[in-house]
């Protein structure tokens, strides 16, 4: 079940966020993203347990997917693809023209993900990751 993020799910997010980034997003960044941005997340239907999330925006008919996580023991299941797909869709009637993100370069399995989606790799961004310092792979989609 995919929902709009609230504040009352941060602490579930921040679990997770901590979990499963070396260099997790403050509560205060979700704070910001939740207020003015689109932060979508996904539960379990039965028990409300959070499964996954997605945080992006839409910027100059771009859209950037900025952060998307799925708890280690459901993936490959396909909630993912469920989330970003539904970004894409909240997007829509903006008509972006084109999806964007950053990925490690050492984060293969997020590199296939995205390219299942249709995203290829266009360029690199030198050491923009820290906690480990690492360049970024520029992803991009074509609406
Ligand atoms: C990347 C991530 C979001 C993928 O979520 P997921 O729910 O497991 O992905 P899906 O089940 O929708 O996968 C769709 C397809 O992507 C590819 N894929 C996903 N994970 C993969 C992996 N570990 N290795 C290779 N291919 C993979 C597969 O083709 C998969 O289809 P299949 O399972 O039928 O073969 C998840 O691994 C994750 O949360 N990783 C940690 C956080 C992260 O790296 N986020 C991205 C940072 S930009």
């Amino acid at each position: 079940m995919i929902k709009e993020m609230l504040l009352k799910d941060l602490p579930q997010v921040l679990t997770l966020e901590k979990q499963i980034f070396s260099n997790p997003w403050t509560k205060e960044v979700f704070k910001k993203i939740i207020e003015n941005k689109k932060s979508y997340i996904l539960n379990n239907a039965k028990n409300s347990q959070l499964l996954g999330y997605i945080c992006g925006w839409l910027e100059s008919n771009i859209c950037t997917v900025a952060n998307l996580a799925i708890d280690e023991k459901y993936h490959r299941k396909g909630l993912g693809t469920q989330l970003v797909k539904h970004l894409m869709q909240a997007c829509k009637s903006e008509e972006p023209s084109h999806f964007y993100l950053e990925v490690r370069e050492s984060n293969e399995k997020a590199i296939k993900f995205y390219k299942t989606l249709a995203f290829s790799i266009i360029g690199k961004r030198k050491n923009y990751y820290s906690k480990p310092k690492e360049d970024a792979c520029l992803m991009v989609r074509a609406q």
